[in-house]
């Protein structure tokens, strides 16, 4: 936990008063997160309370005690919602602690939340709402209300950041300025690039990893991180902005009969650039939310879309914006004299992608790589191209700039011994982390046993990174390597398949300590994993389901079960 300095020898053993207005506050900040963003938001508030004489705990909710609940003063749950409605990975103990007939009266208690999800999701920020619902129906108090952010969530953050700050400030003002202001004493210089100010990093090599005859693409893309001190470590994410595809765009402001050079604003400050760059750079055109479509019914009164917004027409309108985009919409409701800077308001602003870290910052000083699978399918009768892979395949050459920044994730980590054994679970480009696992390994001469599980289609031409891999084996880096290619064999064969099969040596490692990662596919490929790892416990240890369920559970808590899934 993160313990607030400012303040804190001012406050008496016994909890002040709420009105008390000389005591300093304490508030305890909660975060659940799988992408690290709950966890960047929440450390920022903390920032900030501390900086108004708050004394504040900052903790991961896998991290926090739960019987520690009770003496919680002020309670800030930030949130985010994961796959079809679920907590993150790290929120899930705490999640059904909170929701079970143990969670405790919380009637001292003043709590606010802040709920990151996507619009565009049917169980939009439904983990947030669930705390926001069950912490109010356990007697606490809503300090401020909730919040529920879009994947733009800057504003709307920032903005409940305030809010909490004001609410919390009335009591803690006088304890402000008696305890001192001092922002924490930061570890590292802290680079002044971030998800909000990227940095122009130089794309160094960007190559296919896939053979000639491969189905698929696979973009190898080493970037400059030279003169923006920013720092990683193995296992973190790198963020990109990504442009839209310019065909889509011009086909766009052709549609509207826009003109390109219009300028229009593409924030609150009134920033304005030409129509044809704000589409490239700065918003989202390739995704349909409700939301949106509510927005551009009223901007379009008479197109028709209101209707498919109607109550009872849930499933239609979403079977309606499944995979198609704006374009598809301006076509298909034939809208048409909205003008550009009413219409580009509306939409949400160009979210960054995340891409699992392929590089070890030891092994590459001042680098970063990633590894990065182009999305290209057909849907709806046009072909459809994921925007930033395909950005990434197509139209970004060495020498480049590309916006990017570091987005830390400490819930995908190397063990800290590096005697501890490690078994990585990574096919398809889920297998890049690992990459940079086993650089730092080689790096810091970790002596620990590793096993890598890794596959995907085809031998000849899918083996991403095999040279390293073998290299690595031979130099006893790496200890163990199996791979399933699917699709050279008359049946499929999965990486779970190959777990299966070595069940008695991966229990035995298990026995060990060790620590298990899973990168990649979430839906399939995680969820058969995990499946394959409980029945591993009850083939190999005896354990009942529900004991092998508990198994995997201690493991998340402990950490020595990590997953990276997307
Ligand atoms: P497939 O495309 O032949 O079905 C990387 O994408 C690899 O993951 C591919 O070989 C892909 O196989 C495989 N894959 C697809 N579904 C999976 C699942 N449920 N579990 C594990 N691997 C899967």
């Amino acid at each position: 936990a993160f313990q607030g300095a400012a303040g804190a020898a001012a406050v008496p053993a016994a909890a002040a008063p709420a009105a008390a207005p000389a005591q300093a506050k304490e508030a305890t900040v909660l975060f659940g997160s799988q992408t690290g963003n709950s966890n960047g938001l929440a450390k920022k508030l903390a920032k900030k309370l501390e900086a108004q004489g708050v004394q504040v705990t900052l903790s991961s909710m896998s991290d926090f005690k739960p019987n520690g609940l009770k003496k919680v003063q002020n309670l800030l749950i930030v949130v985010s919602t994961h796959g079809e409605g679920e907590p993150p990975d790290n929120a899930i103990a705490f999640y059904e602690f909170l929701h079970s007939k143990r969670a405790p009266k919380l009637d001292g208690m003043q709590f606010s939340v802040l709920a990151l999800g996507d619009t565009s999701y049917e169980y939009f920020c439904q983990t947030g709402k669930d705390f926001d619902a069950r912490l109010e129906e356990l007697g606490a108090k809503r300090l401020t209300p909730r919040v529920d952010c879009d994947v733009d969530f800057a504003d709307a953050a920032a903005e409940w950041m305030d809010q909490v700050a004001g609410s919390l400030n009335g009591a803690s003002a006088a304890a402000a300025v008696s305890g001192g202001a001092e922002a924490p004493a930061a570890g590292a210089a802290e680079s002044e690039y971030s998800r909000s100010n990227p940095f122009q990093a130089e794309v160094l090599e960007n190559l296919n990893l896939n053979g000639r005859g491969s189905d698929r693409e696979t973009r190898h893309v080493e970037l400059s991180l030279e003169g923006s001190n920013l720092q990683y470590e193995a296992g973190d994410s790198l963020g990109v902005y990504p442009e839209n595809h310019p065909r889509l765009v011009d086909e766009l402001i052709e549609a509207m009969g826009w003109n390109a050079e219009e300028p229009v604003a593409v924030n609150k400050n009134g920033e304005q650039k030409p129509l044809r760059d704000a589409l490239l750079r700065n918003f989202e055109i390739t995704v349909l939310t409700k939301p949106l479509l509510e927005q551009v019914a009223k901007l379009a009164s008479n197109s028709g879309i209101g209707e498919l917004l109607e109550a009872g027409r849930e499933q239609e309108l979403r079977a309606y914006t499944n995979g198609r985009d704006l374009l598809d919409l301006v076509q298909d409701y034939s809208l048409k004299g909205i003008p550009a800077g009413e219409f580009v308001s509306v939409l949400r602003k160009m979210p960054p992608r995340l891409y699992s870290i392929a590089s070890s910052p030891k092994a590459y000083p001042d680098e970063v790589h990633l590894t990065v699978r182009t999305v290209r399918y057909e849907a709806q009768g046009r072909n459809r191209y994921g925007v930033c892979s395909v950005h990434l395949s197509e139209r970004v050459q060495p020498g480049d700039p590309l916006p990017v920044f570091v987005q830390s994730n400490p819930s995908f980590k190397l063990p800290e011994n590096g005697d501890t054994p490690i078994i990585m679970i990574g096919p398809g480009t889920g297998v890049a982390p690992f990459r940079a696992f086993l650089g730092e390994r080689e790096e810091t001469g970790a002596e620990g046993k590793s096993w890598l599980f890794y596959g995907d289609q085809h031998f000849a031409t899918d083996f991403l990174y095999q040279v390293e891999w073998q290299r690595w084996l031979k130099d006893g880096v790496l200890t163990r390597m199996d791979v399933a290619f699917s699709r050279d064999t008359d049946e499929k064969v999965y990486v779970q398949h190959r777990m299966l099969e070595k069940s008695r040596e991966l229990y035995q490692w298990l026995q060990e300590g060790a620590c298990v990662y899973v990168c990649g596919d979430e839906k399939k490929m995680a969820h058969d994993v995990h499946a394959a790892l409980a029945t591993i416990l009850e083939q190999e240890g005896g354990l009942s389901p529900e004991e092998a369920v508990e198994y995997l559970n201690r493991m998340q808590q402990q950490k020595r079960y990590q997953r990276d899934v997307y």
